[in-house]
C-alpha cells in the first residue's frame, strides 16, 4: 500500500501554510484517534511495543514515549530532561509497533502539549488551548514511507550551497574585522580546513539590525570580499527585534509603514532584547514580510551569502508591562519581613522577567486583515522570519545560493532554510542529545541541521570537543560555536592541533558522500540521517538504538559520546565493514559480523561502518570545499 494521507478539520483553524497539498478534508475522525472536543484532546492507545518518533527538535530520545512536551517555541539554554520546550514545535509525530505504524501532524500555530505515557504509561494524549486545527493522519506500510508522505505533504526542503557543508568557526565575541580574520589566519596556519567565519551581534552598530559597525569594521564590502578570495565566507547573526531610535531608518520605515506588532489599543508593543527597547516586525503580515525580507539586500549588496536568525521565538528578556510589574512586586516585598515564602516570591519575581507569558498575550498580529493575538500563532513567528528571508532572496537575489538557517523553528521554515539546536552547554549528556535530535529533525524537513560543536554554554574540554566533532563530522550544518564568557574553543585554541586537522579533513574528504547523500534525501523527501530501527524493522534489536545511527544509504555511524570512554558497545544488525579512521589515509578496516561487538576507539578515532553491498566514496583533503574534486574519489567497499 502507497502511504496516504487524510486532512480532518476542527473549528475555525487558522492557515499556517505549513503543508503546501491540498488535501480534501474527511468527514469524522481520523481512525486511530479518539477525539473529545470538549475536553480538547486527541488520544491513542499505545502498546507495549509502541515507539513514538518525531517531533523534531525536543529534549530526550529517538522514542519519545514517557514524557510531557509542549510545542511552544522557547528560548531557554537549559537543554535539561525535565524541560518540555525548546525553541521548536514540529508536531509530526510517527507511531510503530512493528507491524503497523501510523502518522500524525498536528497543523496548529499555538501551544500543543503532547503527553506520550506521561499521565497514562498506555496513551498518548495531544491537547490544545484551542482546538483549531487541521490533523492529517498518514497511513503507511513502514515509517520511512511515512516519513516520505508527511515530506510530500510539506513541501522539499532547503537545499543550501555546497560551501555550507564546510566547516564554521563561531563564537560571541568577536568583534572586528581583524578578529575574523584572525580566525581565518590561524587556521589556515595550522591547515585545518574552514569555510565560514561567523559573526556573532558585535559586528553592529548598537545591536541594531542590518547595521555593521563602521569603526570595527571600516570597509564591510572589501573585507568580504577579502575573506571570499581567501575562500571564507562570514556569515552574520540577525535578530527580528528593531531598535527603537529616532533616525535610525529601519526603526523609522517599519513604524511609517505600520510593520511592527501592536498592542490591544493599536500602539507598538515595547520589548527588550539586545539593543535594548525595541519593536517586533510582524512577520505575520505579508507586506512586513516583504519589507523586512528586503532590508537583507543592504547586507547581500556587501557580498555576504550566509544568515544565521537568532532570537526568533521571538525572546523577549523584558516588556515595560513585566518590568514595572516585578519593580511593583518588590516594593511591596520591600516591607515585608523576607522570610522563606517572601524569599521564593522574590526569585519568582525575578525569574518572571524574560519570556513571560503573559508578554506573548500582549501584542497582536496583523494576517492580512486578520487580527490574531500572538500567543495563538506564537510558533509561527521565527517561520515567518526565515521565510521573509528566503522569499527575499528569491526576489532580490535570484539563482543565487545562500546560506540561511534559524534558531526558533516551526514546520514549513524547512523550505527556506535549516537550523541549529541553540545554546546546548559544553556537556557529553548535550552530545549525546545532539544524536538523538538529528533523525528526528529530519524526518520534520530540517535536513540542513547540527549543534553548537563543542558545546555553548559552559568551559569545552578538548576530549569533548575531538568526540563532538568525530559525531558533527556527519551532520549537514558543522559549526563550533561558544558562548561569550566560556573557554576559548577554536582548534586553535588545545594541544592536539593535528588531531583536530585530520578530522576536519576526514570531513571534506566525506563531502561528496555527505553533499550527495543530502541532496537525494532532499529531492526524493528522505531522510538523510535515520533511526537504525527504520532500515531494520524486523530487527528487534534494532527497536531501542538511540546512539548508533544511519547516515545516507552507504554507512552506519556509533559516536563516543562518554567521557574517558576508549571505545564502545555496537549492535550490527548485519555483517559490516567497520572503518576505524584517524585521517584520511590512516585508517584499519576489519569485516564484523552481524551481532554486538565492543570497539576500541582512541580519542581521535571515528567509527563508520560500511554496509554491505555499498561503498564509501572520499575525496583528496583540501582546505575549502571549492578545491574539494569530487570527480576523482576513492572508494573503500564495504
Ligand atoms: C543567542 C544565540 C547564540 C548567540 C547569542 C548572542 O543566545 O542562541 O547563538 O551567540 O544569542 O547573539
Amino acid at each position: 500500500m502507497a502511504a496516504e494521507t487524510k486532512r480532518f478539520r476542527y473549528g475555525d483553524p487558522i492557515e499556517t501554510d505549513a503543508v503546501m497539498v491540498e488535501i480534501p478534508v474527511s468527514a469524522g475522525d481520523p481512525a486511530g484517534l479518539k477525539v473529545d472536543p470538549g475536553a480538547k484532546t486527541m488520544s491513542r492507545k499505545m502498546s507495549e511495543e509502541t515507539i513514538v518518533y518525531g517531533l523534531g527538535e525536543t529534549v530526550r530520545g529517538i522514542n519519545k514515549r514517557g514524557w510531557l512536551y509542549k510545542s511552544f517555541n522557547a528560548d531557554d539554554p537549559h537543554h535539561e530532561e525535565g524541560k518540555n520546550s525548546l525553541y521548536a514545535s514540529q508536531n509530526f509525530i510517527l507511531l510503530d509497533d512493528g507491524t503497523s505504524c501510523c502518522g500524525y501532524y498536528f497543523d496548529h500555530p499555538g501551544a500543543v502539549y503532547f503527553d506520550i505515557g506521561y499521565t497514562d504509561i498506555d496513551m498518548m494524549t495531544v491537547s490544545f488551548d484551542d482546538m483549531d486545527l487541521y490533523v492529517y493522519e498518514i497511513e503507511g506500510d513502514t515509517p520511512i514511507e511515512i516519513v516520505r508522505e508527511f515530506r510530500r505533504i510539506i513541501g522539499p526542503s532547503y537545499i543550501p550551497p555546497k560551501w555550507a557543508f564546510g566547516y564554521g568557526q563561531s563564537r560571541w565575541g568577536y568583534k572586528t574585522a581583524g578578529d575574523i580574520r584572525e580566525v581565518a589566519d590561524k587556521y589556515d596556519e595550522l591547515d585545518i580546513p574552514i569555510d565560514m567565519v561567523y559573526m556573532d551581534i558585535d559586528y553592529m552598530t548598537d545591536f541594531k539590525v542590518f547595521t555593521v559597525d563602521p569603526e570595527k569594521f571600516p570597509n564591510t564590502k572589501d573585507f568580504v570580499s577579502e575573506m571570499k578570495e581567501r575562500g571564507i565566507h562570514v556569515v552574520p547573526n540577525t535578530d527580528p527585534g528593531v531598535k527603537i531610535e529616532p533616525g535610525y531608518d529601519v526603526y523609522e520605515e517599519g513604524l511609517k509603514g505600520g510593520y511592527f506588532c501592536k498592542k490591544e489599543d493599536g500602539t507598538e508593543l515595547v520589548a527588550a532584547v539586545w539593543p535594548g527597547k525595541i519593536h517586533f516586525p510582524d512577520f505575520l503580515n505579508s507586506d512586513a514580510r516583504r519589507w523586512f525580507g528586503d532590508k537583507y539586500k543592504r547586507m547581500t549588496d556587501l557580498g555576504i551569502d550566509g544568515f544565521w536568525n537568532d532570537m526568533n521565538e521571538p525572546a523577549i528578556f523584558y516588556t515595560d508591562e513585566t518590568l514595572s510589574g516585578v519593580y511593583e512586586g518588590l516594593d511591596k516585598l520591600r516591607n515585608e519581613e523576607m522570610d522563606i515564602w517572601g524569599f521564593f516570591k522574590f526569585k519568582e519575581l525575578m525569574d518572571s522577567i524574560d519570556n513571560n507569558p503573559e508578554d506573548y498575550r500582549r501584542f497582536y498580529h496583523d494576517m492580512d486583515g486578520k487580527k490574531i493575538r500572538h500567543d495563538k500563532v506564537h510558533n509561527l513567528y521565527s517561520f515567518n522570519m526565515t521565510r521573509a528571508a528566503g522569499e527575499a532572496f528569491k526576489r532580490n537575489n535570484p539563482g543565487q545560493e545562500i546560506l540561511l538557517f534559524s534558531r526558533a523553528s516551526f514546520i514549513g521554515a524547512h523550505r527556506y532554510g535549516g537550523v541549529w539546536t541553540g545554546d546546548n552547554m559544553s556537556w557529553w549528556s548535550h552530545l549525546l542529545l545532539n544524536i538523538k535530535q538529528m533523525p528526528s529533525l529530519n524526518m520534520t524537513g530540517f535536513l540542513y541541521s547540527g549543534a553548537d560543536t563543542g558545546g555553548f554554554g559552559a568551559d569545552t574540554t578538548e576530549d569533548l570537543m575531538m568526540r563532538w566533532i568525530e559525531f558533527s563530522i556527519f551532520t549537514p550544518l558543522f559549526r563550533n560555536h561558544s558562548a561569550l564568557g566560556t573557554r576559548e574553543q577554536e582548534l586553535y585554541r588545545f594541544k592536539r592541533t593535528d588531531d583536530f586537522r585530520h578530522l576536519i579533513e576526514l570531513r571534506y574528504a566525506l563531502i561528496p558522500y555527505i553533499y550527495d547523500a543530502f541532496v537525494k534525501a532532499a529531492k526524493e523527501n528522505d531522510m538523510y540521517i535515520r533511526p537504525m530501527a527504520f532500515d531494520y524493522r524486523s530487527d528487534p534489536n534494532c527497536r531501542d538504538i538511540e546512539d548508533q545511527l544511519l547516515v545516507g544509504d552507504s554507512i552506519m555511524i556509533a559516536p563516543v559520546y562518554e567521557q574517558n570512554a576508549k571505545g564502545r558497545f555496537v549492535y550490527l544488525p548485519e555483517k559490516m565493514k567497520f572503518v576505524r579512521f584517524r585521517s584520511v589515509d590512516d585508517y584499519d578496516v576489519e569485516i564484523l559480523n552481524k551481532g554486538n561487538h565492543h570497539i576500541d576507539l582512541a580519542l581521535n578515532e571515528v567509527a563508520v561502518f560500511i554496509l554491505p553491498g555499498h561503498s564509501l566514496p572520499m575525496a583528496k583533503p583540501a582546505k575549502r570545499v571549492g578545491e574539494i574534486d569530487f570527480e576523482n574519489l576513492k572508494y573503500i567497499e564495504g
